[in-house]
């Protein structure tokens, strides 16, 4: 089998990827380890910024995130149980949308099948090859049978615990983390969301999160010791804990109910240097991994083969290489905004076991100055609804 683009992974990366391309004329497959049913069904992120709801309609896969998605002009910040609301509409002229990751997979499946857009599921023990040459190929197992196709370049969309990233020597990787000294347990519970808007809350005890997926769902997160299991968070301790995290207003609107996920996700910052190796790419959380304040991971993915799709086009249009010489340094300075915006909002909002009054009455104060600050409101927006391609 021969294409120009390998692409492994078919998460939102390499799915937007793989539309972006049919778009331009560009062959394209996807290589992807689960099912279908899997990669759906996983629970992740739920915001969209704009950037990523305007691609997404671009693509023609928009129509049912604009008829069910809830668009967001705010978001709130609690302290101590103190809210405040950040008008990122009035500040910036963009907002965000509400719609899961699971949705926005499902739009992309069911419009690759309608465009036959060719993607391999449960492909097993997939392996790029002979990335420093201008042939390089993907191979993996299916049904018992080895599978080869040839191709021009390979984009490596497989997400943190892929294969892509080792490709790259050691000696030309750079590697840049910090994993978190705690994680966020986070629930779905068929109840009506407890505000409007989003409630990011920095109390005593801990950051808690009050999301939602529509007008009948919501999403809730608690930050949590990174070795707490499940079984210790029975749905009325979670309730009790987010409720007196959020504050007495804000819980006031929290519905309790049945959970219908529970889930413990470990923070973690992340990036690798660079994003290119020969006739690998890079794009999506292969390369780099944010802490989930912020919501930032799938809008970087995103963003990532936005930048990767053009640098293509440009090759097989205009027969030049300047776009993919420099897609890496392109990506890298949106990512590296990104990851300050998400480590700062992680700072801020979170309880860091070992630090003391000190580091708590100045969280205190950066927040109270926010909340007076229209300057300060002005960064934090920006930021949230998503940062300009350059
Ligand atoms: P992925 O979504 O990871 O997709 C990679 C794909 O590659 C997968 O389908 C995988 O099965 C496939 N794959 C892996 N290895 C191979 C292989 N060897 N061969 C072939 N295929 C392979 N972001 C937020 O903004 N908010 C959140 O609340 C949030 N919660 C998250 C919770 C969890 C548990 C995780 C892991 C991530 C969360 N994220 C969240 C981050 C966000 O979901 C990711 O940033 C986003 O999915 C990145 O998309 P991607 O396509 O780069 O990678
Ligand atoms: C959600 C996740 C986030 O990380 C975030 O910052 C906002 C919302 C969510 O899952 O709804």
């Amino acid at each position: 089998m021969r294409t120009q683009i390998a692409i492994i992974g078919a998460g939102p990366a390499g799915l937007v990827l793989a539309h972006l391309l049919h778009r331009a004329g560009i062959d394209a497959v996807v290589v992807e380890r689960r099912s279908r049913d899997y990669v759906e069904g996983r629970v992740r992120a739920g915001v969209l910024e704009q950037g990523t709801v305007e691609l997404l309609d671009r693509l023609g896969v928009g129509a049912r995130m604009r008829r069910e998605g809830l668009p967001h002009a705010g978001t709130n910040l609690a302290v101590d149980g103190e809210m405040f609301r950040i008008d990122m509409q009035a500040l910036t002229g963009s907002g965000i949308m509400v719609y899961g990751q699971q949705e926005v997979m499902r739009d992309l499946f069911d419009a690759a099948e309608e465009r036959g857009l060719p993607i391999v599921f449960e492909a097993e023990e997939v392996q790029p090859h002979d990335i420093g040459t201008d042939r390089p190929h993907v191979t993996w197992r299916r049904d018992g049978a080895e599978h080869r196709l040839d191709c021009d370049f390979v984009a490596g969309c497989d997400g943190f615990h892929g294969v892509s990233r080792g490709c790259i020597p050691d000696g030309v990787r750079q590697e840049f983390e910090r994993v978190y000294p705690f994680g966020w347990l986070g629930i779905l519970a068929e109840v009506p969301p407890a505000a409007h808007e989003l409630i990011y809350a920095n109390h005593e005890r801990g950051f808690a999160l009050a999301s939602m997926r529509s007008a009948g769902r919501s999403r809730y997160y608690v930050q949590c010791p990174l070795d707490d299991r499940i079984e210790d968070w029975p749905d009325d301790r979670f309730w009790d804990e987010l409720c007196l995290r959020l504050g007495p207003q804000a819980a006031a609107g929290v519905t309790r109910g049945r959970s219908f996920e529970k889930s413990i996700a470990p923070l973690r910052s992340f990036v690798t240097e660079p994003m290119r190796h020969g006739r690998l790419f890079l794009a999506g959380d292969a390369a780099h991994i944010v802490p989930p304040t912020g919501a930032k991971g799938m809008n970087l993915a995103v963003s990532d083969v936005v930048m990767l799709a053009e640098a293509l086009a440009e090759f097989y249009q205009d027969k030049s290489a300047a776009g993919i010489d420099g897609y890496s340094a392109r990506a890298l300075a949106r990512v590296w905004k990104a990851e300050r915006f998400s480590w700062w909002f992680t700072g801020l909002t979170h309880r860091f076991p070992g630090t003391g009054p000190l580091e708590r009455r100045l969280q205190q104060a950066e927040l109270a100055y926010i909340k007076g600050s229209r300057a300060a409101q002005t960064t934090l927006a920006e930021n949230y609804v998503g940062l300009p391609l350059v």
